[in-house]
């Protein structure tokens, strides 16, 4: 038996009563409600039921998205639960330009990541819209920017050393778990800024439950009663477990004499914003949560498709090698970028529209939920010549066109761990490709895992 079970949340301990509490207050769809859409005039959509077109779209978006976009044309509606909501999807630059541009006020972002509020907290920067959004946001800019990424670099190499350092010549793998594996480490050591051996060995196995959310869960979410039964239960009291690891973290974190030196995310955010607007222990846990769920299968999932796409076409193998031997950064850069553009880890973003709104021409009622398909803005031929070939060369010397290119999304969403997750990229790649040779085996395409895509059979590798 649990201390959350059947009690009320104010009799329970800390941090046991701000997980419950959470539990009860965070329902997914919660919050402040969306309008009520008037639905006349929408872009054309397919007829289909609410939830056929939901399954399509969370089950198989790979061929269902473009095949949408091939009939009904650049702009087009889908309907979704909860009670057919409509979603109108993008494919086209300028429409993204407006949407990235749209007013924070009344585009919001966060109503759409309301499911996750249970496992990511109230003040997570995902949930958040508006002037609440815009705080958090400054808050936690400065943890990311350009210094602060040079500063957690050398971590990083260590983590991919250590792993990396393991791998035996002629092994074959499944290369996304060995890149899940490593970009939880980085998470732990990098971000979260744990060091203990016996505490990083706590973590782990409560942080991997916490990533690996089924659609279930998330749905039974709106069931208070489930939470005492199954799977339900045991998300429940996995999530204490981790909180109680990570307020003890953040406790023992504030007394450190040293934490003005130390290079982790943590120690930043502890330190960041002024006296009196400091971020609180529950804000300080609810977006390591958040940075835990939005930057570790991501970034994995772009590694395995990188390695994947080198493993199967030898001359770009060979150019990748030699610019891990020569220090060439740029060019492993773009063979990241250029895996991303193949294989978008994230389908697309969404803004729900808090009043009337005109895009692309169409004017759209306050309720509908907009949002440029990064699917199909990565797969046009007008957008990428030869869509379908892996080249990195596209990236090299050169870059898109804006708004063709976009896997972290844009405007003052945009993804705030870009930066961190191509210098966390390049680092693994030039550790692996300085070390061995690549061979992919066998094929692969995208199935959606969690809040991702990645290669339905794990990207399978050998290294020699
Ligand atoms: C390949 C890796 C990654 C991809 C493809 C990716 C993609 C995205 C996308 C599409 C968004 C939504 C942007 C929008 O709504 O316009 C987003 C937001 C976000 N990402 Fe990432 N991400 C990646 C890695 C990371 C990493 C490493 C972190 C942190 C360590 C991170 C933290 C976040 C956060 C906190 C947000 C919310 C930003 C906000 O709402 O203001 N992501 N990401």
């Amino acid at each position: 038996m649990t201390s959350l079970d059947h009690q009320p949340a104010s009799a329970l301990g800390d941090p046991a009563a701000r997980t419950a509490r959470r539990f009860e207050r965070m329902r997914p769809f919660g919050g402040e409600p969306a309008p009520r859409v008037d639905a006349h005039g929408l872009p054309p959509g397919p007829r289909w039921p609410a939830w056929v077109q939901t399954v399509a779209l969370l089950r198989f978006r790979h061929r269902f998205v473009p095949r949408m976009w091939r009939r009904y044309g650049d702009v087009f509606t889908l309907r979704i639960v909860p009670g057919g909501r409509p979603l109108v999807l993008f494919t086209r630059p300028e429409h993204a330009k407006e949407i990235f541009a749209g007013d924070p006020e009344y585009f919001h972002a966060g109503k759409g990541n309301g499911i996750l509020g249970p496992i990511m907290g109230e003040h997570s920067l995902l949930l958040q819209d508006g002037s609440e959004h815009k705080r958090a946001r400054a808050l936690l800019m400065p943890a990311f920017n350009g210094h602060a990424l040079r500063g957690y670099r050398s971590l990083v190499d260590e983590v991919a050393d250590s792993q990396i350092g393991r791998w035996r010549s002629g092994e074959e793998f499944r290369s996304l778990d060995r890149m899940n594996a490593l970009t939880l480490e980085v998470i732990l050591r990098v971000v979260f800024g744990v060091t203990d051996e016996r505490r990083l060995a706590a973590l782990r196995p409560r942080v991997t439950r916490t990533v690996d959310i089924s659609p279930v869960v998330l749905l039974g979410w709106g069931y208070p009663a489930l939470q005492r039964v199954g799977t339900w239960r045991r998300t429940v009291e996995n999530a204490y477990r981790l909180d109680e690891l990570i307020y003890a973290e953040i406790r023992d974190r504030r007394a450190a004499a040293d934490l003005h030196l130390r290079p982790d995310v943590l120690s930043r955010l502890i330190l960041v914003g002024d006296e009196g607007d400091r971020l609180t222990d529950d804000e300080l846990r609810d977006q390591l949560v958040t940075l835990l769920l939005a930057g570790h299968e991501t970034t994995a999932s772009a590694l395995a498709w990188a390695l994947h796409e080198l493993g199967r076409d030898r001359a770009q193998l060979r150019r990748a090698r030699q610019a891990a031997s020569d220090g060439d950064d740029d060019h492993l850069e773009a063979v990241l970028k250029e895996a991303m553009r193949l294989h978008p880890v994230i389908p697309m973003v969404a803004r729900t529209l808090m009043r009337p709104a005109t895009i692309g021409g169409w004017d759209l009622p306050a309720g509908a939920t907009v949002g440029p398909s990064i699917l199909v803005a990565h797969a046009r031929g007008d957008n990428h010549p030869e869509p379908e070939r892996f080249d990195p060369g596209r990236f090299l010397g050169q870059s898109p066109p804006v708004n063709t290119w976009i896997p972290f999304g844009g405007g003052v969403r945009r993804c705030i761990g870009a930066g961190f997750s191509l210098m966390e990229g390049v680092a693994v790649l030039r550790r692996i490709l300085s070390a061995y040779d690549v061979t992919a085996l066998g094929t692969d395409v995208p199935k959606v895992r969690n809040i991702t895509s990645v290669p339905r059979h794990g990207s399978r590798t050998r290294v020699d």
